[in-house]
């Protein structure tokens, strides 16, 4: 028996067996020292003439969950993973790579470069480059295929996709699962394989040239069609014919200049920026556990939360005002449920298990055995404030009241709740079990704790979540109604509906901004309209379309009509809508003038903008990149744009600014300018 090691890397020999084991934690994400480690224990092995056997496994949990991203911004540093792979396929004994936890990215590729794979069941692989702006830079491209095949292997690279051992095993890119020992089963792997079985030397399985065309055009469009994709795509494909080495090299080329792309570095700026967003400085006390919450109306929203908690693996208890309602409620859960096991996302038995955890209830009583309380009834002040009462009178002291409003004052239902330090804002965005944004709505006497457990409740359900503070529409929904607000203003001044919509789309945005409406529904915002109508400013510019459509009985998408017409679910442009638009202009005395598509995008943008700038003064957020997670995850901002606030102090600087004074104009008085420029600059600096 013999150690040896840098630290990072640690070599045990035992006989004839050598095992090298990565230990960086948390992940052990490869970095400049774990490959020079690799590198010193391969040269080691490799001048100790009585080993037979390698195996090569992750400490901590995991094998290597991906390369460490902080390297990719600057020149990385020799030594390069190629080295490290060539190496490992240099030594005349075979290595077994030992699979846990995760293999991803340059992790994956490492064991790719090894003879053998044996993984234990959980363990999950994959590459997935494409969804950070880059390609696989040390063989991934060139390797998977010759072990799945080109259709398999396109499909997992372009979409970026992460899979489990048994698929992997499947397709040929793990060996065997080990139930038992790992890294014994991987030893006995290596023993068996006598000599070496490098992944390169093996062909490619021939395919058709049309099966390889559709599944290259296919795989593509999973990855958006974005720049990453389509080399990636190129790049496997020369694994079909071109030497080895000289395609090799042809993707470390593509991955060494698509890593400083501008789409590579506004990706890694949102993962970074998901990563930090649901950290709070300075908390004082840690969160506590929960696993029975009572999910208090079950509507929409209500159903959708229910179903997402039960998902994660807490018990629920639903509570609605009366049999019917909940039974509506109870019925919406079981339609998710069964959709998913339909779809082969939760198995029959795991279906059983979730329902089994759930409790209908129309006795609100019921709901004060729960380590937290959520509410999701209407969105009513005197009727969210007379429940929250209730529940402060019916639960015990300790419980956390938490409610999902969009708008309302998180404060003033904490007042009537009696307990406001232990109330918080969890906002949801629809459909609850899907969209991965979560506002934490922090109320100005919610207490460190509580803000500390619904935040590790985000986390449990898989949420990204940003703090938020109390304010209209918290940070999310005002900047998205500052951004629609100038989208309606765009309409009056003389654009379309659907020239708007068409403008942002092509920007990147998933839909423009009257199709959301519509999709959402005009009387929310209606309702809303009408509730500020008393407060409103007097200096505040006010479009009336909205209200006219809705008047006219066009509430959108379940209407049959709002912004556009809809028939059979398709949604086209109305001439009613021109029409309306035209005679409310006259009505007015106001002349509309045809606007280009850059005016409708650079406003509509320079308002979200300006609002975020505002936001953060308040401290109603926190940080700018919180604001870029809030839109790539709640509101289909384009990802591989960074978010708004990126995208504006890096691309997008002149156009914001040129909107923002137009913007200006439009508004005028009612406009509330931020420091945009003061913000831009400290992004970008
Ligand atoms: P909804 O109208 O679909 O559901 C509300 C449910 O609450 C109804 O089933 C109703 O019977 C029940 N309810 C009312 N009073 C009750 C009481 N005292 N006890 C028990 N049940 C009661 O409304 P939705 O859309 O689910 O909205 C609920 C809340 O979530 C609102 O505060 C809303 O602002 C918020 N929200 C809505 C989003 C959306 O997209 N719909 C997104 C994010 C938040």
């Amino acid at each position: 028996m013999g150690a040896f090691g840098n630290g990072t890397v640690d070599l045990q020999v035992d006989g004839d067996l050598a095992t090298v084991v990565i230990d960086n934690p948390p992940v052990n994400a490869g970095s400049h020292d774990v490959r020079r480690g690799l590198l010193d224990a391969f040269a080691e092995i490799s001048e100790r003439p009585g080993i037979r056997a390698v195996v090569l496994a992750g400490a901590n949990g995991s094998f290597v969950a991906g390369s460490d991203l902080k390297e990719f911004g600057a020149p990385l540093g020799e030594p390069q993973l190629p080295s490290v792979l060539a190496t490992i396929e240099a030594l005349t004994v075979p290595v077994v790579a030992a699979l846990d936890g995760a293999a991803l990215g340059g992790g994956f590729e490492l064991s790719l470069a090894c003879d053998g794979r044996v993984a234990a069941p959980g363990t999950v692989v994959g590459l997935p480059e494409v969804g950070l702006g880059i390609v696989p830079g040390a063989g991934g491209t060139q390797r998977l295929p010759r072990l799945a095949g080109l259709p398999d292997s396109l499909h997992l690279i372009c979409g970026a996709r992460r899979i489990k051992a048994k698929e992997a095993l499947t397709l040929g890119l793990v060996d065997a699962i080990a139930e038992g020992d790992l890294r014994a089963a991987a030893a006995d792997h290596a023993r068996r394989l006598g000599g070496k079985r490098r992944v390169r030397d093996l062909t490619v399985p021939a395919v058709e040239p049309a099966v390889l065309e559709e599944a290259r055009r296919a795989a593509v469009k999973t990855g958006r069609g974005r720049p990453a994709a389509v080399e990636a795509a190129r790049l496997a494909c020369l694994s079909l014919d071109m030497p080895v080495d000289e395609a090799l090299a042809e993707e470390r080329r593509v991955f060494q200049a698509i890593r400083v792309s501008p789409e590579a570095v506004a990706l890694r700026h949102v993962f970074f920026a998901e990563r930090e967003a649901g950290r709070v400085g300075g908390l004082s006390a840690p969160a506590t556990d929960v696993e029975r919450i009572a999910v208090i109306g079950a509507g929409t929203m209500g159903a959708g939360i229910a179903y997402a908690l039960l998902k994660a693996g807490l018990s629920v208890t639903l509570v609605e005002q009366n049999a019917d309602a909940l039974e509506a409620g109870r019925g919406r859960v079981e339609g998710f449920l069964s959709g998913d096991v339909a779809k082969g996302r939760v198995t029959p038995e795991a279906g059983e298990r979730l329902r089994a955890r759930l409790s209908p209830s129309t006795d609100l009583a019921a709901a004060a055995a729960s380590d937290l309380v959520l509410e999701a009834i209407f969105e009513d002040m005197d009727v969210k404030s007379q429940l929250l009462a209730e529940l402060g009178r019916l639960a015990p002291p300790q419980t956390i009241l938490a409610s999902n409003t969009s708008y309302l004052d998180l404060d003033a239902l904490a007042l009537a709740s009696g307990r406001p330090e232990q109330v918080i804002g969890l906002h949801f965005f629809s459909p609850a079990h899907v969209m991965k944004l979560l506002e934490v709505v922090r109320g100005r006497r919610t207490s460190d704790a509580t803000l500390a457990t619904g935040l590790k409740l985000g986390r449990r359900l898989g949420k990204t979540a940003i703090v938020a503070g109390v304010g209209e529409g918290f940070v999310g929904n005002r900047l998205y109604a500052a951004y629609r607000g100038q989208a309606e203003v765009l309409v009056e001044d003389g654009a379309l509906p659907w020239q708007v919509d068409q403008a942002l789309e092509a920007f990147g945005m998933a839909m423009g901004p009257f199709a959301v409406s519509d999709l959402s529904g005009l009387d929310i915002a209606w309702a809303r309209r009408k509730r500020l109508a008393a407060t409103r400013d007097p200096a505040e510019r006010y479009v009336r379309l909205p209200d006219l459509l809705c008047e006219a009985g066009r509430l959108g998408q379940k209407t049959g009509a709002g912004w556009y017409a809809y028939e059979g679910g398709k949604r086209r442009p109305d001439p009613a809508v021109e029409a309306l638009i035209a005679e409310d202009a006259a009505a007015a005395g106001r002349s509309r003038r045809a606007l280009s598509d850059e005016a409708c995008r650079d406003r509509t943008l320079a308002a979200l903008v300006n609002e975020a700038a505002l936001a953060l003064d308040e401290g109603i957020a926190q940080r700018p990149g919180d604001v870029d997670v809030a839109f790539v995850n709640g509101y289909g901002f384009p990802r591989w744009r960074g978010g708004p606030l990126w995208w504006a102090a890096h691309e997008g600087r002149a156009a914001v600014l040129a909107g923002l004074d137009q913007v200006q104009a439009a508004l005028g008085k009612g406009f509330r300018r931020g420091d945009v420029e003061a913000l831009l600059d400290r992004i970008a600096g």
